[in-house]
């Protein structure tokens, strides 16, 4: 799977991990309320899905790739064509996007910022820095990955909207993935961050309805009253790369069923 977005907390490296943990029962809805730069739904088969998250850029992009991929491809080539020239084209596009909010600007960045970091200040402003010796990927490349996930994504309703909302469509049948941002990110993402109280409430909640669930919840972990399985991963740390060193993180994952890792 190529990303269409670069994402930062991305679950590229473990997404077949994660998909191959569903119980095989029938689903009735899959729904994954932190959808980021959704590489877990790349593979979903689900008749209905829901995929949401509280950034309303994000699913307006989502938007364009469900329903017309080609103004992406077009909006990308030109500014790419410039970026080219001209670096200073990353920057211009920063101020536009912090004023404008075009959710196809926010794909240019993420593919030019450095290691495609997707980072806001305290008032909500994209503030990642340019990587300087980075082209940004070709558009004829870039234009496959674009057909390749509006295809897969033509099942999906794209929904701005806090994780709690989406409680209204679970039922003991759905499919829920949580992928919340890393507890301490807080400033750094678009959100204020997580309360785990209250997102151990929604776990609560879920369970009670009878869903089946998977968290991923990075170094952290959560009442074991209310999962039944707990999977620790290594992997290289997200922020390795800006660290300059090859730390790894552990990255949990949490399910509320019995499931081989
Ligand atoms: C770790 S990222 C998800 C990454 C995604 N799984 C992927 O592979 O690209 C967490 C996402 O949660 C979103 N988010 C933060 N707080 C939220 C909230 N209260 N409700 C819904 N989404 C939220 C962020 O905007 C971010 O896109």
């Amino acid at each position: 799977m190529s990303p269409i977005i670069k994402w930062t907390g991305s679950k590229r490296p473990i997404a077949d991990k994660i998909h191959n943990l569903w119980p095989k029962t029938e689903v009735s809805n899959y729904i994954e309320p932190f959808v980021g730069g959704g590489s877990c739904l790349y593979d979903c088969k689900a008749e209905k899905i829901i995929a949401s998250d509280v950034m309303p850029e994000l699913i307006g992009f989502w938007n364009f790739v469900k329903s017309n991929p080609d103004k992406i491809i077009s909006h990308y080539s030109s500014l790419w064509e410039s970026y080219q020239k001209d670096r200073s084209i990353f920057l211009s596009t920063r101020e536009r996007f912090n004023q404008c909010r075009d959710p196809l600007d926010l794909l240019f960045l993420s593919r030019t910022s450095i290691n495609g970091l997707i980072r806001f200040n305290k008032s909500g402003n994209f503030n990642a820095s340019l990587h300087h010796n980075r082209s940004g990927i070709n558009p004829k490349k870039l234009k496959n990955i674009v057909a390749d996930w509006s295809a897969r994504v033509q099942k999906c309703e794209f929904l701005c909207s806090s994780y709690q909302d989406t409680v209204q469509f679970v039922d003991s049948k759905s499919q829920v993935f949580l992928d919340p941002p890393y507890i301490g990110s807080d400033g750094k993402m678009y959100s204020q961050g997580l309360n785990v109280e209250d997102f151990y409430k929604y776990l609560d909640t879920l369970n009670k309805i009878g869903c089946n669930w998977i968290v991923t919840f990075g170094e952290h972990d959560i009442p074991k009253e209310l999962f039944l399985t707990k999977i620790e991963l290594l992997q290289p740390s997200p922020f390795r790369k800006l660290q300059g060193n090859s730390r790894q993180a552990k990255e949990t994952i949490f399910t509320n069923f019995r499931s081989q890792p």
